[in-house]
């Protein structure tokens, strides 16, 4: 597969920094009334961090969906702490005062996947479509839980967990073995079909995944490659994560100060 489009890289000094770039992005999409897609993880903390902080007092919409989830681990109550409904409740929904159905996460324990998995995608269409969706990368170059592997043109379905990535939830759980094997995850196709991507990259762990994304190959093998095929991408991250990139020129090029 040939790259369509180059992800605008925005490279900022540190992990803050990178962060505070990204919530001034969500910020403006709540701002004017749009659709958040919302990752979770340690990367997007500080995004959330600062974006309750940038609209704190600002009327944001009480009558409609603000922001959707990317995935949910299978198997893990909505209550349970590990989960993304708890991440998302605690770093995004509280914070901004939204009543819980403004934010849509999947379903991880309902019988009836395909069902949980239609609904996900009937949520996204329903409430217009996705503005803006955030995301992070897996070490092993996963967006969402789209794990290498998986085509391009998936949607929202049920996925097995890598064993990198279950290692890099082990913390969260206690151990590798403690991190429920599947998650359901909304597909690559259905993360192309958002007006705008905004990837979040940070820390000298995920330079070779990013590199990896940006400069080799575009193909299931490395889920992240498929922001080359969207016509607006950005991606955000700190000067440890952009440490691998060889186009240092195109780095250079296009570093914006925040
Ligand atoms: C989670 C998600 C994942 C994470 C990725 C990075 O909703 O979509 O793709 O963004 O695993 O996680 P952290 O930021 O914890 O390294």
């Amino acid at each position: 597969m040939t790259a369509l489009f180059r992800p605008r890289l925005l490279v900022a000094a540190d992990a803050l920094a990178a962060a505070a770039m990204a919530a001034e992005r969500a910020a403006t999409t709540l701002r004017e009334q749009r659709l958040l897609g919302l990752a979770t993880g340690a990367t997007m903390l500080p995004v959330y961090d600062e974006l309750a902080r940038r609209l704190a007092g600002e009327p944001i919409a009480r009558d409609r969906v603000v922001g959707i989830a990317l995935d949910e681990f299978v198997g893990l109550p909505a209550g349970h702490p590990a989960s993304f409904t708890s991440y998302l409740d605690r770093a995004f929904r509280a914070p901004l005062r939204l009543r819980p159905e403004q934010v849509v996460v999947p379903d991880g324990v309902a019988a009836d996947r395909a069902a949980v998995a239609a609904h996900h995608e009937a949520a996204i269409a329903a409430a217009g479509g996705i503005d803006l969706q955030l995301l992070g990368i897996g070490v092993n170059g996963h967006i969402g839980f789209n794990e290498p592997g998986s085509p391009f043109d998936s949607r929202t379905r049920d996925v097995a967990l890598a064993k990198k990535t279950r290692r890099a939830q082990a913390e969260i759980f206690g151990s590798p073995e403690a991190v429920p094997a599947m998650a359901i995850t909304v597909g690559i196709a259905t993360i192309l079909s958002a007006r705008s991507l905004l990837m979040l990259v940070t820390g000298k762990s995920k330079a070779a995944a990013l590199a990896q994304a940006l400069e080799g190959a575009i193909g299931p093998h490395c889920p992240a490659s498929a922001l080359r095929l969207h016509a607006d991408a950005v991606v955000i991250c700190d000067a440890a994560a952009a440490s691998v990139l060889q186009d240092r020129h195109a780095i250079e090029r296009m570093t914006e100060t925040c």
